[in-house]
């Protein structure tokens, strides 16, 4: 069979990943930018198969990878700099569990519990400005893209005049659209960037979640070193806006073109169901991206060879008919809840999960409890979306606050 293409010319990154799922079956052949030759795997049942053996049957270390002699990354690889460094995402079996034990030790369900006053507020002042403005307000630029980068950013003591430098480096890291000369300088940027800054909270500690990180790094026993710690901060920075900003976005999207559904939800308060519908359905990470078979594996009835790389799609899995019927790609906030796989499975589970739980819903309750009749201003289709081929959410998105 010929290759299959992502990304696509003029289509959302999952509506890719939709076609080739519904045209090449759960495990087709696909040719990624640079004409790299891998799996992806876009049925619930075949997602959760990959995930749940991570370590065990796939690696998310590009070691693995049978076509790459050393471990090194083409400069033409999509996200290369993402996956070409040294964290949490390409560790696995006990390097992993070391790593994210010691993250663990600092990064405590107390402290997320002890962000929510402080995202109420970000939240409230960020929409107090936007209170008494008619017309048509872009809500990417006024809430959901500051509200998580304030959020994270705070959690981990970034101080508030370099947030943009997180935010910047970001887009270029994710964009497909970056040469690898603007991802390198992007990624070496940040490294640089957050080594500095852990120096100078090192002299200056604050009740932060970087100090938390250095006091495990200086606790006796099995500490982080000075780069693992880096790293770390690197890929939670990332990990821990981007996916929130557009998870927000494609939410809105979805009730603020639904209103019956929007007033039955408010009258229910039913904003922990919505988050998860959304993670469901409308994903902003649609697909985690590599896993390198370590033998031979027969997924869905294809066998994936030793060394070959998979992208496992979340797009795919989270509106599989298989699972959740003829209507999957519909947003439907009262349906019967089901497990989805939105925020992973298995050892790389998501690290923040609580906290974007948290921050998704205290952001969409109080949006649409502020602007009960917020409403689109352009239509679903004319939506123009980010060029990554990991994440997903609008680039800009017009709505009306009220009447
Ligand atoms: C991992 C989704 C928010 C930090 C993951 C994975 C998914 C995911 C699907 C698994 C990746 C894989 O299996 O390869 C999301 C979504 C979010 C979100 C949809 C928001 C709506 C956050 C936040 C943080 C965070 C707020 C930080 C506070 C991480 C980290 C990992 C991860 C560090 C890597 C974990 C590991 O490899 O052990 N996330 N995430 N994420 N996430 Fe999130």
């Amino acid at each position: 069979m010929k290759p299959l293409q992502i990304p696509m010319p003029g289509e959302r990154i999952s509506e890719t990943i939709r076609r080739i799922r519904d045209e090449g079956g759960p495990v087709a052949p696909i040719e990624l930018p640079g004409k790299v030759g891998a799996w992806m795997v876009s049925s619930f049942e075949t997602v959760e198969y990959v995930l749940t053996n991570d370590g065990t049957l796939f690696s998310k270390n590009p070691r693995n990878f049978t076509a790459l002699n050393d471990g090194t990354i083409p400069p033409d690889w999509p996200i290369r700099q993402v996956i070409s460094g040294d964290h949490l995402l390409v560790k696995d079996g006990a390097d992993h569990r070391r790593l994210r034990g010691l993250v663990n030790r600092a990064f405590t369900p107390g402290r997320v519990q002890a962000m929510e006053p402080r995202i109420r507020q970000i939240t409230d002042e960020l929409l107090d400005r936007m209170d008494g403005r008619d017309g048509v307000v872009d809500l990417v630029r006024a809430f959901s893209e500051p509200l998580p980068i304030a959020v994270i950013c705070e959690l981990f003591g970034v101080p508030e005049d370099e947030r943009h430098l997180i935010r910047g480096y970001t887009n270029v890291l994710l964009s497909h659209t970056a040469t690898p000369e603007e991802a390198a300088a992007a990624g070496g940027g940040l490294l640089g960037y957050l080594g500095e800054f852990i120096e100078r909270r090192r002299v200056e500690p604050g009740d932060d979640l970087t100090t938390g990180l250095i006091r495990v790094q200086e606790e006796d026993g099995d500490r982080l070193s000075d780069e693992e710690m880096v790293w770390l901060l690197w890929l939670v920075l990332i990990a821990g806006h981007e996916t929130t900003v557009h998870l927000i976005a494609n939410t809105v999207i979805a009730l603020g073109s639904d209103p019956d559904q929007l007033a039955r939800v408010r009258a229910d308060d039913a904003w922990e169901d919505v988050v998860e519908e959304a993670l469901r359905s409308r994903n902003s990470v649609v697909n985690v991206f590599f896993r390198y078979a370590l033998e031979d594996v027969l997924v869905g009835g294809t066998t994936i060879r030793a060394g070959e790389p998979v992208i496992v799609t979340l797009a795919g899995a989270g509106t599989d008919p298989a699972r959740f019927g003829q209507d999957a790609g519909r947003f439907d906030a009262t349906r019967e809840p089901d497990v989805h796989l939105g925020f992973g499975r298995g050892p790389h589970f998501c690290l923040g999960a609580p906290l974007a739980r948290l921050e998704v819903r205290i952001a969409l309750a109080s949006l649409f409890g502020r602007y009960p009749e917020l409403r689109l201003a352009i239509k679903e289709d004319e939506i123009a979306y980010t060029s990554s081929i990991i994440t997903e959410g609008p680039l800009e998105l017009p709505v009306v606050l009220g009447p």
